[in-house]
């Protein structure tokens, strides 16, 4: 499943930068050389991190 259409970043993508250290959208989607653009992803982001911070 997609997370930001702006940058094709996958939820998959996300769950994986929070294992290795992010802790927030922003720092997920720098450790995948992306930066946020429109925005409209970020709550979705965010909630996904929260998640998977717990899970870890
Ligand atoms: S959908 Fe992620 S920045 Fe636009």
């Amino acid at each position: 499943m997609v997370v930001c259409v702006c940058n094709a970043i996958r939820e998959s993508d996300v769950r994986e930068a929070v294992r290795n250290g992010a802790s927030c959208p922003l720092s997920a989607y720098q450790s995948l050389g992306r930066r946020p653009r429109c925005g409209q992803c970020i709550p979705y982001a965010r909630s996904i991190v929260e998640e998977e911070s717990v899970a870890a």
